[in-house]
């Protein structure tokens, strides 16, 4: 068997401790004779599987109690309208627009009713986060609207913007569980599992209760509807079984590495590695305004095409691989998620420093 360091965006690299438990659980698990994949949704044995999952995301989030925590389908962007069908009462919403993500999340709501770009940075190629101190938000703006890591463009909000009393919506798809986060400073942080904590498909939203409503319009499917799900501890209909059982062991090993506070540390260090290589490479640049760089999502360039591709084709060939760019963006990407270990990032500036000598 021979593991590369997968440098890929989404899905991306899982905890080899985490694919172990689940390659020996796969047959049996936990003595039932049966694999997670053949088991009821509504068995004790899955019961167990969920309520744990859950009990774990809140002691490592240190959600408060007034928040639910639902596992839902139809990954992120199935909330990209689940936000505003659930949370438009006056029909109104401000939106902060720092990537492609927020863009299409922007376009769904505009079906919904009046969703308003209220700060962009298309700008500038989406290569840092606006100044959110003082922004014109309608005073009868249901929410405001953010996503927190913008994985194709590598920026990430460092300070939350001011909502001017309104509710926070955060998509957190890229950034999930890789930090500490104040779950009190939002009314709904949601996030595509596949990036740092599971399979693809299931998406956790965390939503305070006061905003999960039985009045939402009439059109509203009865899937998408949060109530549905809350009321039912996300067992509505056959969940997504088998990435809740694996988001369930990730969270098992977030907590047995130390929790949020370690992964911060961790994640601090690894993407301190690559950054301060970028910035001393007279060959690599990163290209994000340093304030705003993600620790998840590094994109660099060189500047030429040829030497782009020439370096992923050599990367790869070197156990190095999912370096390519973003299709829209182009250059390269690292994602280097809590899975990533500092030895693979390590590993790739070894690389890049040898490539650069090796093609000045
Ligand atoms: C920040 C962000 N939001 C939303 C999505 C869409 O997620 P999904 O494919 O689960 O709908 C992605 C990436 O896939 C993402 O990076």
């Amino acid at each position: 068997m021979s593991r590369v360091y997968n440098f890929s965006a989404g899905p991306a690299a899982l905890p080899e401790e985490v694919l172990k438990q689940a390659a020996a659980e796969m047959l049996d698990y936990n003595g039932s004779g049966m694999s997670i994949n053949e088991m009821s949704h509504r068995s004790k044995a899955f019961d167990q599987v969920i309520q744990t999952a859950e009990q774990d995301i809140r002691d490592l989030m240190n959600i408060p109690d007034n928040y639910k925590v639902l596992f839902l389908q139809g990954g992120a962007s199935q909330q990209f309208a689940a936000v505003p069908m659930n949370l438009m009462q006056n029909k109104k919403a401000a939106y902060i627009v720092t990537g492609q993500w927020a863009k299409k999340a922007l376009a769904e709501a505009k079906k919904y009713g009046d969703a308003v770009e209220v700060a962009s940075s298309a700008d500038k190629t989406f290569s840092y986060i606006p100044d959110c101190s003082d922004l014109a938000i309608p005073e009868d703006a249901d929410y405001v609207y953010i996503c927190e890591n913008n994985t194709i463009y590598g920026t990430k909000f460092k300070k939350l913007p001011n909502t001017k009393g309104h509710i926070l919506v955060s998509d957190v798809s890229s950034c999930f569980l890789s930090e500490p986060v104040n779950v009190n400073d939002y009314g709904v942080i949601y996030g595509g599992v596949q990036k740092n904590v599971g399979p693809a498909g299931l998406v956790i939203s965390i939503i305070r209760e006061d905003l999960i409503r039985d009045d939402v319009p009439d059109y509203v499917p009865t899937m998408l509807k949060w109530k549905t799900q809350a009321d039912n501890g996300s067992l509505y209909n056959t969940p997504n079984c088998w990435a809740i059982y694996m988001c369930g062991l990730v969270f098992k090993w977030l907590k047995a590495q130390g929790g949020l506070e370690e992964m911060k540390r961790r994640n601090e260090e690894k993407a301190a590695i690559l950054y301060d290589f970028l910035d001393n490479s007279k060959m690599f640049k990163g290209t994000v305004r340093p304030e705003d760089r993600s620790l998840m999502n590094v994109p660099f360039i060189t500047d030429s095409e040829e030497l782009n591709a020439k370096f992923i084709s050599e990367a790869t060939a070197n156990g190095l691989v999912s370096l390519k760019g973003h299709r829209t963006v182009g250059g390269m990407r690292a994602s280097i998620y809590n899975a990533m270990p500092k030895e693979g990032v390590q590993k790739l500036v070894d690389f890049m420093e040898s490539f650069e000598k090796a093609n000045q």
